[in-house]
């Protein structure tokens, strides 16, 4: 699998799993499994009551630790520069790791403390005590103000992005910032499974549909972080990188976009 260049210097899986919802006593079997079929990156946030599962199934791994990229996020009660230096803490101490990028999880806009959020995780980068920082679920307007006020671009902005909420416009304002898209809930809920434009692309290069929509998201630079709990579905996950999607496929799947969220809106979400 490559790995996308961040505009730090450092390097980001394409493919990586996410452990939102993984059970706390399951996770370490779930990420040392997922690492032992293939993956490199692993996606966790505070918020997921997880962190200690995720550094325990790293370090069960028999694969050296900077082979494996981890990335936590501050969770949006802990937004403001002091809260969040402790935060950090505490999530390095529950990993029993550096995370190689931490993401602010929310913007909160109305809380009005992401600038603050953000001049924190520059302070840790600066500090080497994270690689990488970067934002999530981050509008226009949130990345404009924390990029003209720090002069820092996050690496990162990971957002909610799948056939029926594509998010051309914002992609396009990351491509001109140089800000990686990272796609979380990719599969979107599996609405787009039975899509027949889905189902020929499947048939044509003999893959599932979520192997074609993962692919998909690959073919569009981004970065992506499905979840499976289960082996066979870890395993087909990772499973699309011996196969492309061609230009009039790539142009039929732009049609399924609806703009529809699953997931919360970003200028009222805290
Ligand atoms: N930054 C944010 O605000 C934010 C928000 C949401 C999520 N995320 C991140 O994004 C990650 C992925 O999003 P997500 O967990 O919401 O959704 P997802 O990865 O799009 O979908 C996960 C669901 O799809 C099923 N699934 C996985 N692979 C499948 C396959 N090959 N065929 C059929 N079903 C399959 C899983 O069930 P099984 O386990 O049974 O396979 C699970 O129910 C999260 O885990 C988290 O790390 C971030």
């Amino acid at each position: 699998m490559t790995k996308l260049k961040l505009n730090d210097g450092n390097r980001l899986p394409r493919l990586g799993l996410g452990v939102w919802q993984i059970p706390a006593e399951t996770t370490a079997r779930t990420v040392a499994g997922a690492i032992s079929r293939g993956y490199r990156l692993i996606d966790g946030a505070a918020i997921y009551g997880n962190e200690r599962g995720l550094g325990d199934g790293v370090r069960d791994a028999d694969i050296a630790r900077d082979q494996i990229f981890v990335t936590t996020k501050i969770w949006n009660d802990n937004q403001g520069f002091d809260k969040t230096l402790a935060a950090f803490d505490e999530s390095e101490a529950r990993l029993g790791l550096s995370p190689d990028l931490v993401l602010v999880h929310w913007p909160c806009p109305t809380k009005g403390r992401f600038l603050d959020t953000w001049r924190a995780l520059i302070r840790l980068r600066d500090e080497g005590r994270v690689r990488s920082i970067g934002v999530s679920n981050f509008l226009p307007d949130h990345l404009e103000r924390i990029i003209g006020e720090t002069g820092v671009t996050p690496v990162v902005n990971q957002i909610e992005l799948h056939p029926h909420l594509q998010q051309a416009e914002l992609r396009a304002l990351h491509d001109r910032l140089g800000i990686v898209t990272q796609s979380w809930t990719p599969l979107g809920g599996g609405r787009a499974f039975a899509d027949p434009v889905i189902a020929a692309i499947a048939t044509r290069c003999g893959k599932s549909p979520a192997q074609v929509i993962l692919r998909w998201h690959v073919e569009l630079g981004c970065s992506v972080i499905p979840r499976s709990s289960r082996a066979a579905g870890q395993a087909e996950n990772i499973d699309i990188f011996d196969f492309t999607l061609t230009a009039e496929e790539m142009t039929a799947m732009a049609t399924l976009d609806k703009g529809k969220r699953i997931g919360p809106d970003p200028t009222v979400f805290c």
